[in-house]
Order: structure tokens, then sequence, then C-alpha cells
């Protein structure tokens, strides 16, 4: 049985929005998934719905054999980590370890332990040189991995990332890389949500495509950027690198740099 499991879940805003449709969802404990979708596709009401940010308002939502729906927000939030796809709705210290700090403290954990994690995370985020700087004073691309720290400093079994990747530079995108490398390899399971096409098909197992309030399929990255089918019902462009091969009639389903230009080396050899 799939460690996370959404039964025919759906999701009506309190003004009678709906945002998810009837939707089914399994991950596999230890996965590194990603959610790919337009604005507005229902991805975060999705995740949010996972550590019951959210309750849904049709169906079930099972982290291992907790069914989500007999227990607090609070609770589930010790299992499922989400980090928010603001900051700014997430951070309310004026420093960066009393934020990273919180989680820890909250869990009540010995002093030994919360510095551990602490030193831990900021490390992961390359935050330990604004250990004492007001996380307002960072610009929106660190805030993001204050938040991101914050998180993994609780040291949950899920670990959720909402558009992580959204105004990050080469090195924040390395970043979150080898973030996401380190968590898996902790058995974390880990669900990230991105707009970033290359960075989607650089680092997760598999990809689950959201359109308009439901899921269309899931796959692993080759499948999902060459089914045209799928990413034109989610209205998604192929990462450039497939595109480029696409163009060039090079087969193999490429999606990465390196593959690719063994491929292309190979038909300007033969040509
Ligand atoms: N608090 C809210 N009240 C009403 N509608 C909302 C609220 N939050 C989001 N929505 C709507 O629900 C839909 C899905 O939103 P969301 O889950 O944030 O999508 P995504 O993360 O894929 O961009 C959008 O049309 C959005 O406008
Ligand atoms: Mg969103």
């Amino acid at each position: 049985m799939a460690y996370i499991q959404m039964k025919d879940v759906s999701f009506v805003y309190p003004g009678g929005f709906l945002a998810v449709d009837n939707i089914n969802i399994e991950i596999e404990k230890g996965e590194n998934v990603a959610i790919i979708g337009q604005n507005g596709a229902g991805k975060t009401t999705t995740v949010k719905m996972m550590n019951r940010l959210e309750k849904p308002t049709k169906g079930d939502v099972m982290i291992g054999d907790m069914n989500t729906k007999s227990y607090t927000t609070a609770q589930v939030s010790r299992v499922v980590g989400y980090v928010f796809q603001n900051p700014d709705d997430q951070i309310f210290h004026s420093t960066v370890i009393s934020e990273v700090e919180f989680g820890p403290r909250m869990m009540k954990l010995p002093s030994e332990i919360i510095s551990e994690r602490v030193s831990c995370a900021l490390k992961l985020t390359g935050l330990e040189q604004f250990r004492d700087t007001n996380p307002y004073d960072l610009p929106l691309s660190i805030r993001k991995f204050v938040t991101i720290a914050a998180i993994i400093a609780m040291d949950t079994e899920v670990v959720i990332f909402d558009e992580p990747t959204a105004g990050q530079d080469l090195r924040g995108n390395h970043y979150l890389s080898d973030i996401l490398r380190t968590l898996n390899q902790r058995g974390k399971t880990v669900i990230t949500i991105s707009h970033d096409m290359e960075f989607v098909a650089a680092n997760f197992d598999r990809v689950i495509v959201m359109a308009n309030k439901k899921v269309v399929t899931s796959g692993t990255p080759k499948e999902i950027f060459w089914s045209f089918d799928a990413l034109e019902k989610a209205k998604l462009k192929q990462p450039y690198i497939s595109r480029l091969c696409r163009e060039l009639g090079i087969e193999g389903n490429i999606i990465e740099m390196d593959e690719a230009v063994e491929a292309i080396k190979e038909k300007c050899l033969l040509n």
C-alpha cells in the first residue's frame, strides 16, 4: 500500500469555488516526486490537504495508516512538513535562527538535538552566515531558503516544497538539488511543485501532472516530457533540450543535456 494516498479527494473553498475535483494520488515512501501544472491547476490546494492545512471537502487523505481526518493539523504537520509557496505566509520570527529553531522547540526536543538540527539545516540551505539576520532583510529568494531550513529542522517523514525554484538563480537551484538529494538519502518522501521544467527533468523520479483541478497523469520525467497529449492538456512545454532533440529528429526521449550532447555528436558523425 502506498505511503501517501489521496482517495477521491475534492476541495471547495469557502466561497464555493471548486479547486480540486475528485483526484487520486499515490506516493510511495522515499519517493522524490514533482507536481507540475499551470497556475490555478490546484497544486497548492492539493498539497495543503496532505498536511491538513486544508481539509478535504470529500475523500480521504492517508499518510501511512493515519487517516488525516482523525488528526489535527498540528499532529499531521509533525509527519508532513510543508514549505509555503510564499515565504512571507510562513515566517514570523525576527531572526533566521529563531525561525529555524521554532519547530524543534515546539517538539520539546533536548537543546543539543535542537542545535544540531538547526546547524545541519542552516548548512544544507547555505544560511550559516545569516543566523542572526532578520529574514525580512534578505531577498525573497533567500527568504525561501529560511522557510526550507525551518521545515528541514523538523525532520518530518514527508517534506513538501511549494515552488522552491520560483525566482531562484543557478546557485539557488544547485542548493535545491542538493537538498532534495540529501533528504532522499535520509529516506524522506519529498514532493515538490515547480514550474521549471529543466529542474524537474533533472531532479525527480516521478512527475505528477495536474490541469484544471484534476490529475492528468503521472510517470517518469522521460515519459511525461515526451507525452505530448499530457503536456498539451496541462498547457506545459517540453524542456528546451527535449524540444531541440525533437526538432533534430533524435529519438530516445531525451530530457537532459549530457545525453543530448552524445546523441547530437553521434548524429553529426553519421551525416
Ligand atoms: N482562499 C481561496 N479562496 C478561493 N479560491 C481560492 C483560494 N485559494 C486558491 N483559490 C483558487 O483555487 C484554484 C486553485 O488554486 P491553487 O491550488 O493555489 O493552484 P496552483 O497552486 O496550481 O496555482 C485557483 O483558481 C485559485 O484562484
Ligand atoms: Mg500554487
